[in-house]
């Protein structure tokens, strides 16, 4: 396991190498002891030029004593049509620290925001997402299944979605949804890097090969397994990994709290889903969690600003 990183830098240019990788020359690796280079891949680096950091904390933890972090499902989808951006602005509004949603492919390749496989719930139109072109996903009005008010309401590609969240403000704990292949979460990738987005989006999926895939191609976006039911081995499962989060149902959290402990002690977070009352909110809140993601982010952070 690395130890931290070593910071060569020369002019403008910088390279990060993980310590475990590097060997000191002439004493310790915090240089207190003499160290006087570093052989790196065969190539002595004098230390001058050698910054050590320590890898960085978990900054999705929740402070000791602080509130529970918001994270508005779907966006604020007790009060807009899910996943489109009015429910995003919602949210938004409800001081929601991270907005969730879902994203998968259309017929050709561009990355949508929609829960579900087909789009028969949530809009005007039918059949499933990755059959229908991005064209045709345009055309749909994805709001008045929720209310007439929202006629209208676009189903928006990932794209539009973090240029709303970049322009306006917000962080998104996006859902990569259902398999992916390789290509099909690097199109999701390129798409993040080209908003300019990696700093203020969280991946999670219930798919291990998509979190696999997205570590190898992104190291530096953070991620977050979903799971429905606990693994034997919480704390393995997400080393081996290499996760910032851990992310269960309540149900199966409350069946089994100890794991938070455990995750914690490890420096993984703990986000369950999708808690919308006050009794569960509290239940929770008592067992530690870092997040929880709620159909009613305004309500919990109503809730949460009450607390004594
Ligand atoms: O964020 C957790 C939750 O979204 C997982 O379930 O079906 O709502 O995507 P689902
Ligand atoms: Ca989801």
């Amino acid at each position: 396991m690395a130890l931290g990183t070593v910071v060569i830098a020369a002019g403008t240019m910088s390279l990060a190498v993980p310590v475990s990788a590097a060997t000191p020359v002439g004493g310790d690796a915090a240089g207190s002891g003499g160290v006087r280079a570093l052989v790196i891949g065969g190539a002595t680096v004098p230390l001058t030029p050698v910054k050590i950091t320590k890898p960085a904390a978990n900054r999705y933890l929740r402070p000791r004593g602080g509130p529970v972090a918001v994270v508005a499902h779907r966006g604020a989808s007790s009060a807009a049509p899910e996943n489109t951006l009015v429910a995003q602005e919602v949210a938004r509004r409800a001081g929601a620290d991270l907005i969730e949603t879902d994203v998968q492919p259309s017929k050709d390749g561009v990355p949508f925001v929609m829960h579900d496989r087909t789009v028969d719930r949530t809009t005007n139109g039918a059949g499933p997402v990755r059959a229908l072109t991005s064209a045709q996903l345009r055309k749909l009005d994805a709001g008045s299944w929720f209310a007439p008010h929202y006629r209208g309401a676009k189903v928006p590609t990932l794209a539009g979605q973090l240029a709303d969240l970049r322009t306006r403000g917000g962080r998104l704990l996006l859902e990569i949804k259902g398999p992916h292949t390789r290509a099909e979460v690097a199109r999701i990738v390129k798409v993040i890097r080209a908003q300019r987005m990696t700093g203020r989006v969280f991946v999670q999926s219930f798919e291990v090969s998509v979190l696999r895939y997205a570590r190898e191609l992104a190291p530096e976006l953070p991620l977050g397994l979903l799971r429905s039911s606990l693994d034997a081995d919480p704390v393995g499962v997400t080393k081996n990994l290499r996760l910032t989060a851990y992310n269960p149902s309540h149900g199966a959290l409350l069946a089994r709290p100890r794991i938070v402990a455990d995750l914690h002690k490890a420096g993984v977070a703990v986000m369950p889903w999708t808690a919308d009352s006050p009794s569960l909110w509290k239940r929770l809140d008592t067992l530690g969690v870092d997040a929880i993601i709620t159909n009613r982010p305004a309500e919990l952070t109503g809730w949460n600003d009450a607390r004594p």
